[in-house]
């Protein structure tokens, strides 16, 4: 999952589709001041390549990131300079010491396959979270704003490659199961093609808000968001 061919494409890909990593971390600082006026750190998890992490710096003295997928934290390496990404899972880390603001973008968290991780996870947030912090989180869909058999496809162009990226999302059971076509092709290389496959939860509106509750932080939705899904908010209930 996120490594090698698909880590290099992730950037390029999203980069040419015109995602706004910028604004979207301008909105989550945004955000999490109205709940903390002076935070000053935060800890993204689940940071990919780094994009949001590195608009963060621009609004908190003190960023870091923690990702799983070694492939997507070799990538994010140039461009965060001195910022320390650690690897590592959600559902359990450890880095000893607290954060203003704890964030999880684009719908990272529905890679967690059952409340039980969920709940992990939320509990691993607010053990990182200092007095007063905020936890802000992009969920999946629901089950009831999933469309089922979704189709996505986009062609991008990135220097001399062109990538191209269809996608089939299907509801099997308390899942998305997404399969994505990529064809890449550049001049001296040809085309070729890479099939992905990725299951996502569909967690419930409630499920998220009683792993908040089960973590002690009390939560609000707030409707919209970088992708139409949403955003959670949390704080130390
Ligand atoms: C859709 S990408 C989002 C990346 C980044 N937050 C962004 O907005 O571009 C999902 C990310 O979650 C990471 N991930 C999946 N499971 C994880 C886990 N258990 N712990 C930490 N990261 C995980 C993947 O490696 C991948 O980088």
């Amino acid at each position: 999952m996120y490594e090698g061919t698909f880590a290099e494409l992730y950037d390029r890909f999203y980069r040419g589709r015109g995602k706004n990593y910028a604004a979207e971390a301008a909105d989550v600082a945004r955000l999490v001041r109205e709940y903390r006026p002076t935070a000053s750190s935060l800890l993204d998890v689940a940071c990919g390549t780094g994009t949001h992490l590195r608009h963060f710096a621009d609004h908190f003295d003190d960023v870091a990131g923690l990702e799983l997928s070694t492939s997507m934290i070799e990538i994010s390496r140039p461009q965060l300079g001195n910022i320390p990404v650690l690897q590592g899972d959600m559902r359990d880390f450890q880095l000893d010491r607290e954060f203003d603001a704890v964030t999880c973008m684009f719908s990272s968290i529905g890679h967690m396959r059952d409340i039980t991780e969920l709940e992990q996870t939320l509990t691993s947030f607010a053990r990182h979270l200092g007095p007063g912090g905020v936890v802000v989180i992009e969920p999946w869909w629901f089950p009831q704003t999933f469309l089922d058999g979704y189709v996505a496809g986009d062609v991008v162009r990135d220097g001399d490659l062109t990538i191209s990226r269809v996608s089939h999302s299907a509801r099997v059971g308390d899942v998305t199961r997404m399969e994505i076509h990529w064809v890449v092709a550049d001049p001296e290389s040809g085309a070729h093609h890479h099939v992905e496959h990725y299951d996502i939860t569909l967690f419930e509106r409630k499920e998220y808000e009683s792993a908040f509750a089960a973590s002690n932080l009390a939560v609000n939705y707030v409707e919209g968001g970088p992708s139409g899904r949403g955003l959670f908010v949390g704080i130390p209930a």
